[in-house]
């Protein structure tokens, strides 16, 4: 069984259109979140994501080409994005939950964040037609509340911890098929993918975070 994981160091705009249809078994991607980024000296705000629509158009409708028909589709999201990702989605997908990230602790002073979300987008029935167990909540510690011990360092400032993403690929797919993260940042998705015996592609645009991805491969045994 060839099980290739393949990281790229493109837009993923570009490299979603090169990928074949009907190849991907699960997609596991944490997009960048926009809110509550500083540029120009000001805060991010909600409405700042219209912007965002028509590239996340582009993306989705990607997926959905390349999802085999009874593939899975998780997208990342935090309180502020969620309302934005949905109705894309929706309009593409049939969105079948949300899954709550319990972070165990977080920042913020006017109560502390200590979740994200996770959307889970499957074809319509009865192309999908797997039932899932378990809640819709789940929990790992963010590197803040302990993910470090097992993870290493953080060397992204968004990474997710592997227990999180592992749970995630072992939810959605069986060993020798294929991922996709069009968002691979540190690498964490193709880690998770390298140790699980899954394959793997992956889009990064900036040349430090696929060299960080890179190193990480390697140290996977
Ligand atoms: C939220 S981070 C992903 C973090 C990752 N889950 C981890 O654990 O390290 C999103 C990543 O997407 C990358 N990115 C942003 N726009 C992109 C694009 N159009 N194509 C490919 N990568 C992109 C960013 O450079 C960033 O590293």
């Amino acid at each position: 069984m060839n099980k290739q994981i393949s990281i790229i160091n493109k837009n993923c705009i570009d490299g979603l259109k090169k990928l074949e249809s009907n190849s991907i078994n699960a997609v596991v991607t944490d997009p960048p979140y926009f809110c509550g980024m500083t540029h120009n000296g000001n805060k991010g705000i909600y409405s700042d994501l219209n912007l965002m629509e028509p590239f996340f158009k582009i993306v989705f409708e990607e997926f959905k080409r390349v999802l085999k028909p009874d593939g899975e589709v998780y997208v990342f999201c935090d309180w502020r994005t969620y309302p934005f990702f949905y109705p894309i989605l929706e309009q593409i997908f049939t969105v079948r939950n949300r899954i709550t990230w319990d972070k165990k602790s977080g920042p913020g002073c006017y109560y502390s964040f200590c979740h994200e979300d996770i959307i889970f987008c499957t074809n319509p029935s009865p192309a999908f037609n797997k039932h899932k167990r378990g809640l819709n909540i789940w929990r790992f510690p963010a590197f803040s509340s302990g993910a470090k011990k097992t993870n290493g360092e953080k060397i992204h400032p968004t990474q997710k911890p592997l227990e999180l993403i592992e749970h995630l690929v072992l939810s959605s797919t069986q060993e020798g098929e294929t991922v996709l993260d069009c968002f691979v940042g540190s690498g964490t998705t193709a880690v998770a993918c390298k140790k699980l015996k899954r394959q793997f592609v992956g889009f990064e645009i900036q040349s430090k975070y696929y060299q960080m991805a890179l190193k990480r491969l390697k140290e996977v045994k």
